[in-house]
């Protein structure tokens, strides 16, 4: 092919994705209202185990709350149901990010509790399909991605609005390379979707009582899209005139993440995809790793709860499956149990989790026999949650925490 054909290809496949995105816009505008689960009987909760250590840490977090929940779904209220088929080898035979018939039967539920699925990428056994989780969080247009990250020791209790749809993961399949010398990615940064990100994080400061919000972008060198989603943030801002803002780059916010002095100061955070990606990692790491930190992402209609890191498929092949840490997976178990309406179970199972993982700490889990099982620690998160003190034990340890 020649030069002029390679670049008229290119320019075609560009076009196609121009259009694509714009019916993206347009659909954004359309959207519905927020779901409200108050209205809603049976709430149903569709639960995909994954791959690798996925459906172990996936089954702890739905014992936890399906023990949480058992009158309600004693009552009718709630139901559980597995959702077959989000596995790498149903995938990979259908060539499908989530095939259909997976996609069907997660758009009849209203909550997904998700394993981490294995993501391909080129050289592995498996086709190079798009990852589920970034599939799940377009087709279900779950466009924030919520992760608290709190350690009350060192002062810090963040809480990100990682933007869930667009960015480079909108197109993230779907680069070219023009001749054998040249890739291209496209970056996607809309107006609406950024205001609604924004949106929902100052909303969140200003009901929350929190005086303080902060945009990270890149906006000095990537000024066309990141200077989309600033000035989508100055406008958002002039509806929170009592919540101060500012904008910070994202280089220089991953180093102040770790500054002591500096770091006690943010609160929420909002940022596009990729930086969000990365600087969550970060900061869960703080936090104990990111096998301690859950992700809601939450669109109007449809929410999904998963763990923030990925499916261990090497803790598998070392048949260390069973000693994987479920802490995440249940701390997005609450996450989901505060969005669908029960805060008080919800803030239960925080503390039982803090206690359990951070101050008590009465088994260990180091991810092999040296340590704990998940389904142990799922138990004891469960015998701490009985527990009628579980408040007063966990503000002693707060407080002698905080002190010391
Ligand atoms: C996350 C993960 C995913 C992401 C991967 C598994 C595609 O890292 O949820 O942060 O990049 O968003
Ligand atoms: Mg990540």
């Amino acid at each position: 092919m020649t030069s002029s054909d390679a670049i008229e290809q290119a320019k075609t496949h560009f076009g196609t994705l121009l259009e694509g995105q714009l019916a993206r816009i347009e659909a954004m505008k359309s959207e519905g209202e927020w779901t409200d689960f108050s209205t809603l009987e049976p709430i149903i909760i569709g639960v995909c185990g994954g791959d690798g250590i996925g459906p172990q840490i996936s089954a702890e977090a739905q014992r936890v709350l399906e023990t949480l929940l058992a009158d309600q779904v004693a009552a009718g209220k709630v139901e559980f149901r597995t959702i077959e088929g989000l596995t790498i080898e149903n995938r990979a035979a259908q060539n499908a990010a989530i095939p259909a018939d997976v996609l069907k039967e997660l758009k009849k539920c209203h909550i997904i509790l998700k394993g981490p699925t294995t993501t391909p990428r080129a050289g592995d056994p498996w086709p190079n399909i798009e990852s589920a989780n970034v599939a799940m969080r377009k087709e279900l247009d779950l466009f924030a991605n919520v992760r608290p990250v709190r350690v009350p020791e060192d002062g810090i209790d963040w809480i990100f609005f990682r933007e869930n749809t667009e960015d480079l993961y909108a197109l993230g399949s779907d680069g070219i390379v023009v001749e054998d010398d040249l890739a291209i990615d496209f970056r996607v940064i809309t107006a609406p979707g950024s205001e609604r990100i924004i949106r929902l994080a100052f909303e969140h400061a200003a009901k929350n009582g929190i005086n303080r919000l902060t945009v990270v972008t890149k906006a000095n060198v990537v000024k066309t899209s990141d200077g989309m989603f600033l000035d989508a943030a100055r406008r958002i801002s002039g509806d929170y005139p009592d919540v101060k803002w500012d904008d910070w780059y994202i280089d220089i916010m991953t180093a102040k993440l770790l500054d002591p002095k500096r770091r006690t100061e943010f609160r929420v955070m909002v940022l596009p995809n990729l930086y969000g990606d990365i600087l969550t990692d970060e900061a869960a790491e703080l936090q104990g790793g990111v096998g301690t930190a859950g992700s809601a992402n939450i669109g109007k209609r449809y929410a999904m709860f998963e763990a923030i890191h990925g499916s261990a498929p090497r803790m598998v092949d070392e048949g260390r499956a069973a000693y994987a840490d479920p802490s995440s997976m249940i701390r997005a178990g609450s996450m989901l149990l505060a969005h669908i309406g029960f805060g008080e179970a919800a803030r239960k199972l925080e503390q039982a989790l803090d206690i359990c993982g951070r101050f008590e700490k009465r088994l260990t889990i180091t991810g092999r026999d040296t340590g704990a099982k998940g389904s142990e620690f799922a138990k004891y998160i469960l015998e701490t949650m009985a527990d009628p003190n579980l408040e007063s034990r966990w503000n002693d340890y707060q407080k002698q925490l905080v002190k010391s």
